[in-house]
C-alpha cells in the first residue's frame, strides 16, 4: 500500500461564504504554483453553493474539486437534493460519501451510502467512502467489526482503486483534537484493507486517515505505512495549515 500516491483532501463541511471561499482557494492555488513540488494528489471539497466558483479559481491548478455528498437518484423530483451528474457539471471530480456527520446526522445507512457511491461512479466521479467507529463502539472493542461491516456494505460494484478511496475516520476523533495512536491507525487500516480484499478482490485502494489531522501531527500520521493520505476538516479551512499538511506528505 505504501507505494500508492497519497491523497490529501480538505473537507470544508458547512463552512465558507463566497468571499472567504474564493480567498482560500486562491491562496491554495498560489501555494501550489510557488511550490517546488509535492508528492500527493490534492483535493478540496467546499459546500455546494461555492463549488462552481471555487472550481473556476482552481482551474489550471493541480488542486481538484470535490463535493461532500450527493443523492443516489438521477436528476428529478427530489427537492433540496443534488444529483451526482450536477456535481460533475459543476466541475467536481470527487465526492465524499458516508461521512459520519451524514451517517449520524441524517440517518444514512451503509445501503444508502452504497447506492450513492454507485450513482457517483455512474456519473464519472471518484468517491471517498468514510467509515469509522463511535466512541461507544470503540469502548466495547467493536472497532474492527464496525469498520469491516461499513466497508463491505458501503462499497458499490464497480469500485476500483482508480475511482474509490476509503477514509478511516473514528467518529470520536473528528473535531475533538484526539487521534488514535499510530499503531491503532495502522491496525484499523489493515482491517480495512482486508475488508476491501473481501469486497473488491484484493486490489490496493488508497486508505486515508481522518479525524483531527493538523499541521503538527500530520507528519507522524502520514508516515504510517498503511496510511495513503488524509481527510482534513478544520485544518483545511486555513490555507497555511492545509498546505503544511500537503507538504508533509512523504
Ligand atoms: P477534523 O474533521 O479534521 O476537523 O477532525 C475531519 C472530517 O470530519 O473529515
Amino acid at each position: 500500500m505504501a507505494d500508492l500516491r497519497p491523497l490529501i483532501a480538505g473537507n470544508w463541511k458547512m463552512n465558507g461564504l463566497r468571499e472567504e471561499s474564493l480567498a482560500l482557494a486562491a491562496s491554495l492555488k498560489a501555494r501550489a504554483a510557488a511550490s517546488g513540488g509535492f508528492s500527493c494528489d490534492i483535493l478540496v471539497c467546499p459546500p455546494f453553493t461555492v463549488l462552481h466558483d471555487v472550481g473556476r479559481v482552481l482551474r489550471d491548478s493541480p488542486i481538484r474539486l470535490g463535493a461532500q455528498d450527493c443523492h443516489d437518484a438521477a436528476p428529478g423530483a427530489h427537492t433540496g437534493d443534488i444529483a451526482a451528474a450536477m456535481l460533475k457539471d459543476a466541475g467536481c471530480s470527487f465526492v465524499i460519501l458516508g461521512h459520519s456527520e451524514r451517517r449520524n446526522g441524517h440517518g444514512e445507512s451503509d445501503a444508502l451510502v452504497r447506492r450513492k457511491a454507485a450513482a457517483a461512479l455512474g456519473a464519472g466521479l471518484s468517491v471517498i467512502v468514510c467509515v469509522g467507529e463511535t466512541e461507544a463502539e470503540r469502548d466495547k472493542g467493536l472497532t474492527f467489526d464496525v469498520i469491516a461491516r461499513q466497508v463491505e456494505a458501503s462499497l458499490p460494484a464497480g469500485a476500483t482503486p482508480a475511482n474509490t478511496a476509503i477514509a478511516y475516520e473514528p467518529v470520536w476523533a473528528i473535531g475533538s483534537g484526539r487521534t488514535p495512536g499510530e499503531s491503532e491507525i495502522a491496525a484499523a487500516h489493515r482491517q480495512i484493507g482486508a475488508a476491501l480484499a473481501r469486497a473488491a478482490g484484493g486490489a490496493s485502494f488508497r486508505i486515508l486517515y481522518g479525524g483531527s489531522v493538523k499541521a503538527d501531527n500530520a507528519a507522524a500520521i502520514l508516515r504510517i505505512a498503511e496510511v495513503n493520505g488524509a481527510l482534513v476538516g478544520g485544518a483545511s479551512l486555513k490555507a497555511g495549515d492545509f498546505w503544511t499538511i500537503v507538504e508533509t506528505c512523504p
